[in-house]
């Protein structure tokens, strides 16, 4: 791998996730610089705003010094131009996620062919691990104390529940 090459970790974080968070503290024993990027995704409703998704993510990551995180709400593939970062890092859980991540590598490609997405397979225990499973045992009384840190469950909980 070149030096000093710059990775983005997108997403929606809606909530971050020990996933999450996993795959982020991975890319940053890998790349010199991972950007964060908590982006849009047409297809969801979300229910934290973009800055509440970015603070969270910061709280959960206070100690990794060569991760940033921000909110973009344009397309990924133009935030990489801009920031010249050349790879798109991606956890790849079940096969489920696969057909879906293609696409967005293969578009992505397109839009900047500069930029190459990779995928870390993600670690056993998160591997059916979502966020929308997360806000579901939340909006039960469930205990999420497995899934996410505990920095932020009660924010969790507080705007699942309400
Ligand atoms: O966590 P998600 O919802 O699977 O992440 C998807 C996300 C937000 C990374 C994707 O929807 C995205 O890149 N959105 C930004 C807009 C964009 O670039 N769309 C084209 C991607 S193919």
């Amino acid at each position: 791998m070149k030096e000093k090459v710059i990775a983005i970790c997108p997403g929606s974080f809606d909530p971050v996730t020990y996933g999450h968070l996993d795959i982020i503290t991975r890319a940053a024993n890998m790349f010199y610089k991972v950007i964060v990027v908590v982006a849009s995704n047409s297809t969801k409703n979300c229910s934290f705003t973009p800055d509440e998704r970015v603070e969270m993510i910061k709280k959960c990551i206070p100690e990794i010094e060569n991760v940033s995180v921000v909110h973009y709400g344009g397309l990924l593939a133009d935030y990489a131009a801009e920031t010249g970062a050349t790879a798109i890092i991606k956890g790849l859980r079940a096969m489920s996620d696969f057909e879906y991540e293609f696409q967005m590598a293969l578009t992505n490609k397109k839009l900047n062919p500069n930029v190459e997405t990779l995928f870390l397979t993600t670690a056993t225990e998160n591997m059916y691990l979502s966020s929308s499973m997360v806000k579901q045992i939340a909006s039960m009384g469930g205990d999420i104390s497995s899934f996410v840190p505990e920095v932020i469950r009660q924010d969790i909980i507080n705007r699942i529940q309400k």
